[in-house]
């Protein structure tokens, strides 16, 4: 072929590349993944490994599984905050729960956990509404290594006045210090706050249903996916969801070009919470 590749069109099909080694090497199917930041994401692991270019990086991921978690963080951004978005968090504290409540068990999934920071703002909330006792919550992520950090529970003490401005705002009424000690730089959930979590790993793209659930949180996952991936994602979150469940999605996501939109109903449109009505394919015509 004589043509002559621009610089932008070769860097796309090394990223190309990439994703299919990576794929075929150890499993991880990132193709559906939205491009543009995937790419950059791509970019960013080759310079950080110290290879002269993607192409360096395919083959170091062929022939180093041990980058694997290095990898898989890169490529995931396993941010998060407690409380982020702390209106969101009030609303579930002040309008999720008390539906919730009315279930003898209520199961909850948190699919795309990063570092558990979510989760235990979570069991937060339903321990002051009287519900974590007879609550089991699922977290889950693609990520082995954010994972262990998660149930770990361990973070920096710079993040706690922040954290706490978040707790106060989302309706908290004590102190969120009595959830956590700290020691020198560094602060330690309490063990308590564990006890009905269940961390798993769960990959979006390629695991099927994870459990029957009341309540989905998946917030700022979505937003690193195609519009086919967020699709067959949110079917996927239909499927685990008990009628009349609630899903939450970050503030950046929506359900609007889902196929799984009739489905749901806005139950706070602003807060990007919503409740599954029916399940059309399961139902009795
Ligand atoms: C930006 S964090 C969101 C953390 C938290 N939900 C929040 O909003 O603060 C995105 C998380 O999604 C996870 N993730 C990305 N792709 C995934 C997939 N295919 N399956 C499961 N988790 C995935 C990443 O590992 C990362 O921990």
């Amino acid at each position: 072929m004589d043509e002559i590749m621009d610089t932008p069109e070769l860097e796309n099909m090394e990223v190309d590349l990439f994703v299919q080694a990576l794929h075929r090497r150890h499993g991880y199917d990132f193709s559906q993944y939205a491009p543009a930041s995937l790419k950059r994401r791509v970019q960013q692991l080759a310079q950080q490994l110290q290879c002269r270019s993607v192409s360096g990086l395919i083959e170091r991921v062929i022939h180093e599984p041990q980058l694997l978690p290095n990898v898989l963080d890169g490529l995931t951004v396993p941010v998060s905050d407690m409380f982020r978005d702390p209106a969101m968090f009030r609303t579930v504290r002040e309008q999720v729960l008390p539906m919730l409540a009315s279930y003898p068990q209520i199961n909850i999934w948190q699919a795309g956990c990063a570092h558990g920071q979510e989760v235990y703002s979570l069991a937060i909330l339903l321990e002051e509404a009287g519900l974590y006792d007879r609550t089991q919550i699922f977290a889950t992520d693609l990520s082995e290594r954010a994972l262990q950090q998660a149930e770990e529970g361990i973070y920096p003490v710079r993040d706690a006045q922040q954290w706490s401005r978040n707790y106060q705002a989302a309706g908290g009424k004590r102190s969120l210090a009595d959830y956590y000690s700290a020691r020198y730089s560094l602060l330690k959930i309490d063990q308590r706050l564990r006890r009905n979590v269940t961390f798993a790993r769960h990959n979006l793209v390629s695991d099927g249903v994870f459990c029957e659930a009341h309540l989905i949180f998946c917030r700022n996952v979505l937003i690193y996916f195609s519009n086919v991936l967020q699709d067959h994602v949110l079917s996927l979150f239909r499927d685990s969801l008990v009628r009349g469940g609630y899903l939450c999605l970050g503030l950046r996501e929506s359900l609007d070009y889902a196929s799984a939109v009739h489905d749901f109903t806005a139950f706070e449109e602003k807060m990007r919470i919503y409740r599954l009505t029916s399940h059309s394919e399961h139902e009795v015509t």
